[in-house]
């Protein structure tokens, strides 16, 4: 018997030395030591022996356990060992890869400008007007003094849909609709932002459709001084303190007197550069005291109350505070262009 468990010991740990895998290794661990074992059927036999061959064959075959399943459990912590280095290499987290970055768009800048403008009228008082871009010759020229026959319709080359319906040339239009619509009441302080569209032929600086913003006060004793005061206001919040403004007079159907304003060249300050064609000033607007027949068209008294308007190109504004070259960079959608103006 005592042979046998030798022989067995011998076996199983030549066996186990093979073992390449967990699966393997437990079926060896059932095969010698499980209830139906080898070990266990050698066991059987202890019954016919005598008293003092008992424990020693019982020693022998404790031994022989013991042998067993210190290599088993050493095989295992091996098994256990390899699989927890597999399952570190394959679930490794690189930490220091960069991730994706993630696409923001950014607000055009035809939209930042005209939120800025907006914002400066909005903290002098003033509320938002829109009107429609399909408009009426009414609107558009006749209400702002602009007859049919007028030659200074022509300054204005226009997209018309029939002969009393076009694509309005100007927001001054809402000027006359934002009269009506306060009803005589006044003060009367509105901007009208919106697209605007023109017969000419795209270039650096002009486009077939382009924005504006108009601005208009109707009140008793408005006067041209207020006008300065607030385009002065108006420019240095938007190009900072140093700007100033020069009126130019100059001719509009629908205010008298008429100015043209021009700023301090953004580009030299004012010592005179090529942008400024070495004047050192830069037009930015037109304006002027409203016209009386536009004030009567509007449903105002010109004998009771006064006003002022104005009115200035977005891209204009644009152009001159980003320093940008051609307007075309505005309408092209070029994400290199836009993209610029994320953190502005
Ligand atoms: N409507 C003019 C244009 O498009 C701009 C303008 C000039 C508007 C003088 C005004 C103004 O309100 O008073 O050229």
């Amino acid at each position: 018997m005592k042979d046998r468990l030798e022989a067995l010991r011998v076996e199983a740990l030549a066996q186990l030395q093979e073992v390449a895998d967990a699966g393997r290794l437990n079926d060896l661990r059932v095969h010698y030591l499980g209830k139906k074992g080898q070990l266990t059927e050698i066991l059987r036999g202890m019954g016919g022996l005598s008293a003092e061959e008992r424990p020693v064959i019982g020693q022998v075959a404790n031994d022989v356990r013991a042998a067993i399943e210190a290599v088993l459990a050493d095989k295992q912590a091996a098994f256990d060992r390899a699989e927890t280095a597999r399952r570190l290499a394959a679930e490794t987290i690189d930490v220091t890869l960069p991730g994706r970055s993630v696409a923001t768009g950014s607000i055009h800048p035809l939209t930042k400008v005209t939120q800025e403008i907006e914002d400066i009228f909005l903290g002098m008082g003033y509320t938002i007007a829109e009107g429609p871009e399909v408009e009426t010759d009414y609107f558009n020229f006749e209400a702002l003094n602009l007859p049919k026959d007028h030659p200074a319709r022509d300054m204005q080359d226009s997209f018309y849909i029939t002969d009393e319906i076009l694509l309005r040339t100007h927001t001054s239009p809402v000027q006359i609709r934002a009269m009506k619509n306060a009803d005589g009441a006044t003060p009367l302080k509105v901007i009208c932002p919106g697209r605007v569209y023109r017969r000419d032929d795209d270039d650096a600086t002009h486009s077939f459709m382009f924005h504006q913003i108009e601005g208009l006060v109707v009140g008793p004793d408005i006067r041209m001084s207020d006008l300065k005061g607030t385009l002065l206001q108006f420019v240095q919040a938007m190009y900072g303190p140093q700007v100033q403004i020069r009126l130019r007079p100059s001719f509009f159907p629908f205010t008298e007197p008429s100015a043209e304003v021009d700023v301090t060249c953004t580009q030299c300050g004012g010592q005179g550069c090529r942008m400024c064609k070495h004047s050192g000033w830069i037009e930015i607007l037109g304006c002027g005291m409203v016209h009386p027949k536009v004030l009567e068209h509007g449903g105002f008294d010109p004998e009771q109350v006064s006003g002022f308007a104005f009115g200035m190109g977005v891209e204009r504004i644009a152009l001159l505070k980003y320093d940008i070259d051609d307007i075309r960079h505005f309408y092209n959608n070029d994400l290199r262009f836009l993209g610029q103006f994320a953190r502005m």
